[in-house]
């Protein structure tokens, strides 16, 4: 099973993936987190990326599309995968095309999660982030057992950079501008299938496994 979650930031991708990910024993590829972890580590990416993040700019495509082209051909990914804020531009998607063609593969489903701009806004504040494992949290919506405190690695949560109010208002811009395009091409491919992201986690979650079957 091959997917691609679609939404604004904050629409709920990474909550979403990574409950697909567990329950279909897939790959949960991320390009935000893969871009955090090389932050974190101070890497030459880390180093190329930083900078376009923190402003809530996209960072190059360049930079992005050979990165996931060959984390598609590693082995876990052999019976699928859920990407997570990739593609984010036409021409990534167009990047993704080519290279599954070449693979002999296609995407069975791009699921957009639909959340409005002004739910998004209330969302990200309360949002946290464990940079050491990527698990996601919310003060009030999914709160840690202990606050401050990852459930799953025990690190400090953090606010991440980005979603200070400003900076998610930017991210939004660029997403109508330049992400929300997609939800067009994988129409026209014949793979966009579309979910209520204000409803609960939980329902989110049903109205995606109704979609792709146990
Ligand atoms: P990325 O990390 O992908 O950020 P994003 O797309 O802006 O998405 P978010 O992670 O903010 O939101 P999400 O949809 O995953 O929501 P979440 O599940 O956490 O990218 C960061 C940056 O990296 C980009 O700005 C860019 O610079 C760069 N980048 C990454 N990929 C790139 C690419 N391909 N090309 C170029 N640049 C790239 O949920 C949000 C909050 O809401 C959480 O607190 C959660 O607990 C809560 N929540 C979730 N669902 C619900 C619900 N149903 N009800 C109530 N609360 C909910
Ligand atoms: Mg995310």
């Amino acid at each position: 099973m091959k997917l691609i979650m679609l939404g604004a930031p904050g629409a709920g991708k990474g909550t979403q993936a990574k409950k697909i990910a567990a329950k279909y024993n897939i790959p949960h590829i991320s390009t935000g987190d893969i871009f955090r972890a090389n932050i974190k580590n101070g890497t030459e990416l880390g180093k190329k990326a930083q900078s376009y993040m923190d402003q809530g700019l996209l960072v190059p495509d360049e930079l992005v599309c050979d990165l996931v082209v060959d984390r598609i051909q590693q082995e876990d990914c052999r019976n699928g995968y859920v990407l997570d804020g990739f593609p984010r531009t036409i021409p990534q998607a167009e990047s993704l095309t080519a290279a599954m063609e070449k693979l002999g593969t296609k995407i069975d489903y791009a699921i957009n999660v639909e959340v409005p701009d002004e739910n998004i806004l209330k969302r990200m504040g309360g949002r946290r982030a464990c940079l050491a494992c990527g698990a996601t949290y919310h003060v009030e919506f999914n709160a840690p057992k202990t606050a401050d405190i990852c459930d799953t690695c025990g690190a400090g949560l953090v606010l991440r950079e980005d979603d200070k109010p400003e900076t998610v208002q930017k991210r939004l811009d660029v997403y109508h501008a330049q992400t929300q395009p997609l939800i067009d091409y994988y129409t026209k491919a014949g793979v966009l299938a579309e979910v209520d992201g204000t409803q609960d986690m939980e329902d989110v979650f049903k109205a995606i496994t109704d979609l792709l079957g146990e």
